[in-house]
């Protein structure tokens, strides 16, 4: 349980953005703006307080034992299916390990640190102004909305592109060794899948590869559906944790049934509840 206001849980003296009239605040989103738009990669140093950081950690270390590992071990860059028609080489047959594990959003209760900051409206805002947002909401989604990624000794997480548009990430904890986030920035297009491109990088080739130095209390913002982008193996003799938080556009969006369950291992009546009323939106029942 965390004694701390969001206002303390972050490095406020450093970044003031719950003070939309600072001239600081103005800079600070201007800066991730322009990096955002260079490459789809934006990183405040220390944006956590050393007390928040270490409230962060200490939660997510005591739910570690809980945390839950999808039953598919590899995957493509897709994070879909194979195709059969297509070569064995071809970047949708190339399965590559995913064995990270995550601390779901039911387990990071209410008094906790992250919690807190997360339901910050200012944090929000300033999330929204940096992304060119006119309003951002909280995901609604019980299970996944903010949750924990484990990565042990030995675990790594594939290359692969987002389904969501941008994501929000704070390092709790980085590897000793290895874990190193590196992404290709813009390999495809809304247009164009590029395999070529990306069966370069799945062959090895780090020319167009980017390693960011990322340190615990770091913020990064990552927009990821275009940019191809990993976890590598953490070599270290300790976990790597990364928080992570989601946001919407709209109020009131949770995940879909199968999505959640497959990814999280669980759900609850409000996704049961979704998917009723998703099948009778799309008038295929009732
Ligand atoms: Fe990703």
């Amino acid at each position: 349980m965390s004694a701390l206001t969001a206002q303390q849980i972050i490095d406020h003296q450093r970044y003031p953005i719950a003070d939309t009239d600072r001239p600081e605040r103005a800079a600070l989103i201007e800066k991730i703006q322009k990096d955002l738009a260079k490459d789809g990669c934006a990183v405040v140093k220390n944006f956590l307080s050393e007390t928040g950081l270490r409230d962060m950690l200490n939660e997510a270390q005591e739910r570690k034992d809980q945390a839950y590992y999808s039953e598919k071990k590899a995957c493509n860059v897709y994070l879909g299916d194979g195709d059969p028609e297509l070569s064995e080489e071809h970047p949708r047959n190339v399965f590559l390990p995913r064995t990270n594990g995550f601390i779901t959003a039911d387990l990071l209760t209410e008094d906790t640190a992250a919690r807190i900051l997360y339901h910050w409206e200012p944090l929000t805002r300033f999330l929204a102004d940096c992304l060119g947002k006119k309003e951002l909401f909280i995901y609604d989604d019980p299970v996944s909305n903010m949750i924990v990624n484990l990565g042990k000794p030995g675990q790594q997480f594939n290359w692969h592109y987002d389904t969501n548009e941008f994501t929000i990430t704070m390092l709790l904890k980085p590897a000793v060794t290895g874990g190193h986030f590196e992404y290709v920035a813009n390999l495809r297009t809304s247009e164009d899948e590029c395999y070529d491109e990306v069966k370069k990088v799945l062959d090895g080739d780090r020319s167009r590869i980017t390693r960011l130095e990322l340190n615990a209390g770091d913020l990064q913002f990552f927009l990821g559906r275009f940019s191809l982008h990993q976890v590598t193996e953490n070599t270290g003799d300790d976990d790597r944790l990364l928080l992570i938080m989601s946001f919407t556009e709209k109020p009131g969006v949770i995940g879909s049934l199968y999505r959640v369950k497959d990814l999280y291992g669980k759900v609850t009546d409000a996704h049961y509840e979704n998917e009723r009323n998703r099948v009778r939106a799309d008038g295929l029942l009732d």
